[in-house]
Order: C-alpha cells, then sequence, then structure tokens
C-alpha cells in the first residue's frame, strides 16, 4: 500500500509523495527550513563550494571518458588528446585544473567565516567535525588529481609526499612502497590513485557533505550576530529572525552563483593557470625520473602546511607538525571557552589572536611557494609557532577576554 500520509498535493507530484516523502523534504529543507535573515556574503561561500563540487564531478566524468591511467599514455592523453584533439577538451580540463583551486578558495572563505562567528560552537560541533573530514576528502583528492596528468610536479610531487610517510619508524619504508605499489612512483600508482580520484574519494565527499548539510540543518544555521533565532519564535512557532531559504536564500544564492561563475569563466578562458600558481610550468612537461626539477612545491592549497613541514628541520617531526596543524583545527569547538560566538561582539585579544592566525597562515601560504632561505625558514617557524598558539592559548584568552552584551534579536546592517 502507498504511504499513508495525507498529502496536499496530486497529480504526478502527489503520485510521488505518496511512495517517498518529496514534498516533507522540500518543505524541511528549503520552503520550511527558517535560516536567519541577516546572512550576510560570507554565506555565499557554503552554496558555491557546493557548485564546485558538482563541477569537479561533472567535468571529471568528462576528462575520464579521454584520460588513460598509465605510466606511457597519461601526459599524452591530456596534453594532446584532451588540450588538443577532443573538441573543446581545453575547456574541461580547465574547468577542471582552475575549478579544483576555486574548490579550496571557496572553502578556505567558508572555514574563515566560522572562525568570524563562533560557527563551530555548540550546538554545530559535529557541522564542524564533518566540515574537517570533507577538508581532509579535499586535501586528498586534490593530491591524487595532480599527479594522474604524469607532468613533472605529478610525478616529484608525489615523491616527496608518498616519500613523507617513509619517516614513520618501523613501517615507514614499507609503507611507502606499498602506498606506491613499486620503488618509487609509477605506473602502478597513477592506476591506484586514479582508482582512488575517480571513485572512492568523490563519493567520500558527497556523502560527508550529505551529512554536514543534515547535521547543519537539525540545529539549523548560525548567523554574523551569532544570535540563536529558535528562542524568539512567534505563535505557529515560527522563528521571528527567520525567513524561508526558499524563495529568499535560494535567490541570493543564485546571484552568488552568477558572479561566481562571471570570475571564475574570466580565469579559465584569460588566465587558467594563474601564472603557474593553479597548475605548474613544471607539469608542462612530462614525468622524468632522471631529472628532478629545480624547485618542488605544492600548488598553493597546501603551501601554508608545507612551509610548516619545511620550517621543523627533523623529517618526522616535521611531518608530525605538519599533520597536527591540520588535525588541531578538529578540536576548535572544544578550545572556544568564549561566552559569545561571533566576532562582533568579542573583545579585543580574541580580535588580535584571530588577525595573527590569518596572517601567519597567509604568510606560510606564501613562503610554502618560496625556494626557502635562512630568513624564510625563520619567518616559517614564527608563523608555524603563532598558529598553534592560536589554538594551545585559546581555551585561556577565551575565557578571560572581555565580551559585549549581545542583542537579543538579529541586527540588520543596510
Ligand atoms: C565540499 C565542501 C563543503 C560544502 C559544499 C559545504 C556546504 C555548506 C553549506 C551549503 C552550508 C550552509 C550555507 C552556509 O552556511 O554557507 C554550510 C555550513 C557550514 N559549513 Fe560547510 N561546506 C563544505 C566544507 C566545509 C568545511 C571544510 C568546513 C569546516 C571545517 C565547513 C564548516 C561549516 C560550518 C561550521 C557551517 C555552519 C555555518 C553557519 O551556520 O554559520 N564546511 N556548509
Amino acid at each position: 500500500m502507498a504511504g499513508d500520509r495525507t498529502t496536499t498535493v496530486t497529480g504526478v507530484l502527489g503520485w510521488l509523495d505518496q511512495r517517498m516523502p518529496v514534498v516533507d523534504f522540500w518543505n524541511k529543507h528549503l520552503a520550511q527550513y527558517y535560516a536567519p535573515k541577516n546572512f550576510n556574503i560570507w554565506y555565499y561561500f557554503g552554496s558555491l563550494a557546493l557548485v564546485v563540487l558538482v563541477n569537479q564531478i561533472v567535468t571529471g566524468i568528462w576528462l575520464t571518458m579521454h584520460y588513460k591511467p598509465s605510466a606511457v599514455d597519461a601526459f599524452a592523453s591530456v596534453e594532446l588528446t584532451i588540450m588538443r584533439d577532443v573538441e573543446w577538451g581545453w575547456l574541461l580540463r580547465y574547468m577542471h585544473s582552475t575549478g579544483a583551486s576555486f574548490f579550496f578558495i571557496m572553502v578556505y572563505l567558508h572555514m574563515f567565516r566560522a572562525l568570524l562567528y563562533g560557527s563551530y560552537q555548540k550546538p554545530r560541533e559535529l557541522v564542524w567535525v564533518l566540515g574537517m573530514l570533507i577538508f581532509l576528502a579535499m586535501m586528498a583528492e586534490g593530491f591524487l588529481g595532480y599527479v594522474l596528468p604524469w607532468g613533472q610536479m605529478s610525478f616529484w610531487g608525489a615523491q616527496v609526499i608518498v616519500s613523507l610517510f617513509g619517516a614513520i619508524p618501523a613501517i615507514g619504508p614499507d609503507l611507502v612502497e606499498w602506498i606506491q605499489g613499486d620503488y618509487l612512483p609509477s605506473d602502478a600508482t597513477i592506476n591506484r590513485f586514479f582508482a582512488l580520484h575517480v571513485v572512492a574519494l568523490p563519493i567520500s565527499l558527497l556523502g560527508l557533505v550529505v551529512l554536514h548539510l543534515g547535521a547543519l540543518h537539525e540545529v539549523g544555521s548560525n548567523n554574523p550576530d551569532g544570535v540563536d533565532i529558535k528562542k524568539k519564535k512567534d505563535a505557529k512557532g515560527v522563528p521571528l529572525d527567520g525567513i524561508p531559504f526558499h524563495p529568499y536564500y535560494t535567490v541570493k544564492d543564485t546571484f552568488g552563483v552568477g558572479v561566481f561563475l562571471m570570475v571564475f569563466a574570466f580565469v579559465i578562458f584569460f588566465e587558467p593557470t594563474v601564472g603557474d600558481l593553479f597548475l605548474e610550468y613544471d607539469n608542462f612537461n612530462p614525468a622524468d625520473p632522471m631529472v628532478t626539477p629545480a624547485h618542488i612545491k605544492p600548488v598553493w592549497y597546501y603551501t601554508p602546511y608545507y612551509a610548516m613541514l619545511r620550517a621543523v628541520p627533523d623529517k618526522l617531526l616535521g611531518v608530525v607538525v605538519m599533520g597536527a596543524a591540520v588535525m588541531i583545527l578538529f578540536l576548535l569547538p572544544w578550545l572556544d571557552k568564549s561566552s559569545v560566538r561571533s566576532i562582533r561582539y568579542r573583545g579585543p585579544i580574541t580580535k588580535i589572536a584571530l588577525a595573527l592566525f590569518t596572517v601567519s597562515f597567509v604568510t606560510l601560504g606564501y613562503l610554502g611557494m618560496q625556494a626557502g632561505s635562512e630568513l624564510q625558514k625563520l619567518v616559517a617557524q614564527i608563523c608555524t609557532g603563532i598558529y598553534f598558539l592560536f589554538f594551545i592559548l585559546m581555551p585561556v584568552y577565551t575565557k578571560m577576554d572581555s565580551v559585549k552584551p549581545v542583542p537579543d534579536r538579529v541586527t540588520m546592517h543596510d
């Protein structure tokens, strides 16, 4: 028998709704999902990250139709077949490679918004933790993808990153061989990285994004004031400061997507590699295990962490520091002891700490792209110290810092 819900819709939708709760779903997550009415520009980046994720998957499927995962064919299948022979192949490739960088730009801004407005605080800890799992999956996905064109940086980047596992005591060398399937990055490596890049990680990413949004919709969105809008409701139980996500935020987000697509298209058509920032010059040369590039560096989105790795003289310790720098972010919801969420109502110490952290992170990103002189190493060490102190001292300074009174209702800045 069909479901016993009394649906108000008829026709095909009514038929469908009797068998699957599509109308309930639509209402719960869009038409009757009440989001705070004071979202600002920082709230565009979640939906934009979703747009880029879809772009990566769709262009990725098409690239897979022409790409050949083998040490002999991979480079030519990208640089010759896709870039020169396949109609619009160059566009697919640049939408994907430029898309990867835009994915990280969107997600870094999205994460920074959470830092600004304390969005990771109770009750959104799980949203944050799932976000961090997404971030880890993205980092793995980007790395695996960069190896696939089998250019010089693909090969040497893989060599550097995989060899980091070799620093692990006892099992290190065997682990490196197991990951690569060989003594050095090779045909076997490309094959397995391809499988992980096109199947395993995209599925994980999609699943994690569904959970991320599911967890968010359970507790509701935060906002730039950090005010809990569920505390003030009208007679019908609708938050006074909430507006239905659809149509209000679907329209707002559509505008954001429009602006985003213009910028994205501009970069793709006029400067797809952004110098050698999004795709490095060396990667336009085929992989050659006999010729080490003068300067091996990862793509910009990894450089803050790469700079930390290089700042530590000991290899194993460097790997530990780099890993800890990412993992410590998971603890953020429990390190922040402030009684208020948004930066708007926090005291000067927290503001200075966040500013120092941001400057250090960007500086590390810059330093990770440089050759690494002694002075640069020193600056990287200082910035690494600030990065960690931001988290380690957080329970102390967020507790002792002054706070401003938080309003009962959200504020609007027109
Ligand atoms: C594929 C990547 C991601 C996608 C598609 C995504 C998508 C979204 C969307 C659509 C929202 C609701 C709209 C918004 O608040 O902007 C959201 C909220 C949120 N996301 Fe993500 N997200 C991603 C990655 C991350 C990461 C890496 C983190 C942090 C580690 C994160 C943390 C959060 C938090 C804390 C919220 C709640 C914000 C608030 O209510 O103020 N997300 N995400």
